[in-house]
């Protein structure tokens, strides 16, 4: 069917190993596992996501659950299209925050949205997601959680072996910064949105944030002229933010604030990001989330802030796939000449070392030391430098990329060394 797939061995068993490195990763940032249903009521998103998101107007498969006795009600249900409502919906019915602790929850599982399918985007997909949330004197609010979240989304990426990725983050304010943001750009757009894609001229009437989402290459200049929503952040919104990125910059993970940043999900108040990798093509975001102070209220319960994340486990291994691959076609070696007069020393071990049948990059004597490492980087796992010390031991020096070692290595053991070197 559309947009639906069958996973199959051998690949299932990454999809695994993908999962139990997260579970992994969760159990040491001390989060528990939640399953909710995979189908809610459809008030639920209405009125969490947001009626005026892609999401809810257009992508959910809902159906009315017909009455099986006449005392029955008739019901409309819906297929989950994300899962932060759903467990926010559980926090409340199961009241947990009456223990007073924050909740630490993860997931994995699949969600539903009937999107055009390409590569990345399915109709069923599956996220790993995970949510904070609890009572503000349990510390939901503090921006500590926010730089927590995003540091273990970090090492999760890390431990994943998805090297990289790009961080961006940006505050959308409080739900009360949100109206005036929403005003200020609907006054700057009346003039401009005549000039502008037939989506943005929607949008703009709709809602006007997601303009900011637009793509087309024309609209660009407009955008970027249109008010910032920075400028309309309250002082307590512009602090927690600002507490945000200092407890990032701390934990040294780097990350850019993008101004465009504003997420398709009405839900979101204060910070918002997003991880993005280049090996995906135009579906590039390989998770997103952020903060929903007022999710809860919005759908019945008590006052309980949280934030949280949630990566598509399809486009998480698409990006490792991509990875292997590149690594598959790299050199076994770069050989590195250390100065001009030995180019031809260089040229001959390339030469038995081909002949050997390993897969070798020459480099030139002329680069400095700094520009060979980069460009060995690039093409091969290892680069073998060959100075005149090495020419003349005929022991060389090898420096493995992956694991950063630098060896010392004989001539003669050079060729099973650099074959046995994993991808
Ligand atoms: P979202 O940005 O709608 O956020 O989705 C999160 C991630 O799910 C995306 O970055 C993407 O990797 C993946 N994804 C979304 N749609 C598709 C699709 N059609 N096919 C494949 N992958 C897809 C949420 O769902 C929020 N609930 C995240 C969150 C949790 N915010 C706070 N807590």
């Amino acid at each position: 069917m559309r947009g639906t797939r069958d996973l199959l061995p051998p690949e299932t068993a990454l999809w695994n190993r993908i999962e139990a490195v997260a579970r992994s990763v969760f159990e040491r940032y001390n989060f528990g596992e939640i399953r909710t249903p995979i189908f809610e009521d459809t008030a639920l998103f209405a009125r969490g996501v947001g009626e005026e998101t892609d999401i809810v107007s257009k992508e959910m498969y809902t159906w009315e659950d017909r009455a099986r006795a006449q005392s029955e009600k008739t019901q409309m249900l819906t297929l989950r299209p994300e899962n932060t409502a759903g467990v926010v919906r559980a926090y409340i019915e199961h009241k947990l925050g009456e223990s007073g602790q924050l909740q630490k929850l993860y997931y994995i599982g699949p969600q539903f949205r009937r999107e055009r399918p390409q590569k990345g985007r399915y109709r069923q997909f599956s996220q790993i997601g995970a949510e904070v949330i609890g009572p503000p004197h349990a510390g939901s609010e503090s921006p500590v959680r926010d730089a927590e979240v995003l540091e273990m989304l970090a090492t999760l990426l890390d431990e994943l072996g998805i090297g990289g990725w790009t961080l961006k983050i940006n505050s959308v304010g409080s739900a009360q910064d949100r109206p005036k943001y929403i005003e200020t750009l609907k006054a700057a757009l009346a003039p401009v949105v005549g000039q502008m894609c037939g989506d943005c001229q929607r949008r703009a009437e709709t809602n006007p944030l997601r303009v900011l989402d637009c793509k087309v290459a024309e609209d660009q200049p407009i955008i970027d002229g249109l008010p910032r929503i920075a400028d309309s952040l309250d002082e307590a919104s512009k602090a927690h933010f600002a507490a945000v990125c200092a407890a990032l910059d701390a934990s040294g993970v780097p990350y850019t604030h993008d101004h465009r940043l504003v997420r398709g999900l009405d839900y979101y108040t204060r910070t918002t990001f997003e991880f993005t990798h280049g090996g995906l093509g135009a579906q590039n975001a390989l998770l997103g989330g952020g903060r929903y102070d007022g999710l809860s209220e919005a759908i019945g319960g008590p006052k309980a802030p949280g934030i949280g994340f949630a990566m598509g486990e399809d486009r998480l291994i698409l990006t490792l796939q991509a990875l292997e691959q590149a690594k598959a076609e790299l050199a076994h070696a770069y050989i590195a000449p250390l100065g001009e007069g030995q180019n031809a020393a260089a040229l001959k071990l390339a030469r038995k070392l081909r002949r050997d049948g390993v897969r070798v990059e020459l480099g030139d004597g002329s680069f400095r030391l700094k520009k060979s490492f980069e460009a060995a980087d690039k093409v091969a796992r290892a680069m073998v430098l060959l100075g005149e010390d090495e020419a003349q031991s005929g022991i060389l020096t090898v420096k493995v990329f992956a694991t950063g070692t630098q060896t010392k290595v004989a001539e003669a053991e050079l060729v099973a060394f650099l074959t046995g070197l994993a991808g």
